[in-house]
């Protein structure tokens, strides 16, 4: 059988109130898109959906990763949509992860966020699709750790035999466009060195050294160092393969049981909690948040998406979503002041340029 591509791109163009949430009309106007897409062949199958203001497209077809055909699918279904519902309805932000005109082949470095991996489709292939609102590209980082490598959350590290090789880890920087692979868990000590800056190293891709297949992969965009100004946060995506080779669905969960510190929430410029919450709950509006992440589950068969299942829609999250909102106050309450508030060098694309300037005559040495 012929490899399977599962391509996740979002982009936030338009939100429905403010940046909280998706109107159903623009989730309407994609999915014509891409079912027009699915019945001339280009696509196996699709699934659209939302997290915050993020519109995410998830599609399945054989064309492999970076194909210009899917990428022009993606662009055209959000250009069509910007045009013929968020400017209609005065959306928030109508078509404001969209940076160019015109689509140049490719949707990297062009706005939306993508995460995209080919695989051999195994005899049954579970695959999640985490989705992030309210944060910022690196916020996979410790959750991909805790999942690939730390045997307190994956128990089949130490008990199945599949996972005893270990994973390696291709960590970016995404600042210096260079990468790096680690092996762990020999190198992990090196690596949290690295992706314990997630602004800066993110890591994009976690193979099993078993067979040399992929095991995840993540959206690395930073629309501020494309843009050159701040432009919005990079809610990112991931695609994470489970069972056999990889952890278990319940083992690349459970990370999320902690809601974890990242940066995103308020303006950009605010670190939260990442509070993991069912489809229903995906519409952060205190302070604009805190910042969610959804998952939804599939099994594919054939490059059909079989699903989705809400992966966070159970009680069994219910404290940490109760951790979350007592961080979330404890947090708040410092206003202004950092670790709230994200340090200067992090603010350098958001409100700080034009403060510097307005006030550069006014310091005087002392
Ligand atoms: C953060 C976010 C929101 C906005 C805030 C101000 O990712 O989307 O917190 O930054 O609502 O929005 P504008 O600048 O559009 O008024
Ligand atoms: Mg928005
Ligand atoms: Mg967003």
């Amino acid at each position: 059988m012929a490899k399977i591509t599962i391509s996740v791109i979002k982009a936030d163009i338009g939100g429905w109130v403010g940046h909280s949430s998706i109107h159903p009309d623009l989730m309407d106007n994609a999915r014509g898109s891409l079912e027009a897409a699915k019945k001339s062949g280009l696509l196996i199958d699709h699934c659209v959906t939302f997290c915050g203001d993020d519109l995410q497209l998830i599609m399945t077809h054989t064309f492999g990763v970076d194909s210009e055909k899917i990428h022009k699918v993606a662009w055209d279904a959000f250009t069509k949509a910007t045009n013929e519902v968020s400017k209609k309805l005065k959306l928030y932000g109508a078509g404001q992860d969209l940076l160019s005109d015109a689509f140049s082949g490719n949707v990297r470095g062009m706005g939306p966020g993508t995460a995209e991996m080919e695989i051999d489709e195994r005899t049954s292939e579970p695959i999640l699709i985490f989705m992030a609102d309210k944060t910022s590209a690196g916020s996979w980082n410790l959750p991909l750790y805790k999942m690939f490598v730390d045997p307190f959350n994956t128990a089949g590290l130490v008990i199945a035999p599949s996972l005893q090789k270990g994973f390696r880890f291709e960590v970016q920087d995404i600042r210096e466009h260079k990468r790096i692979f680690f092996d762990c868990p020999e190198e992990i000590y090196s690596m949290l060195m690295f992706i314990g800056t997630p602004s800066r190293f993110t890591v994009k891709h976690v193979f099993s050294r078993q067979d040399d297949t992929i095991g995840a992969v993540t959206s690395t965009e930073r629309l501020s160092l494309i843009a050159g100004k701040y432009v919005g946060k990079d809610d990112p995506v991931m695609i994470v393969r489970s069972q056999q080779n990889y952890p278990a669905v319940g083992e690349v969960l459970e990370p999320f049981r902690y809601p974890w510190i990242i940066e995103g929430w308020m303006r950009g410029s605010h670190y939260g909690p990442l509070m993991p919450v069912g489809q229903k709950d995906a519409n952060p509006s205190r302070f604009d948040g805190p910042p969610r992440v959804i998952c939804l589950g599939f099994q594919l068969a054939d490059g059909k998406l079989v699903g989705p299942r809400d992966m966070f829609d159970d009680p069994s999250w219910d404290e940490a979503r109760r951790d979350a909102n007592v961080v979330a106050d404890h947090l708040r309450r410092h206003g202004p002041f950092e670790p709230h508030r994200l340090p200067l060098e992090e603010m350098e694309y958001t409100s700080l340029p034009q403060i510097m300037e307005k006030l550069k005559g006014r310091w005087e040495k002392f």
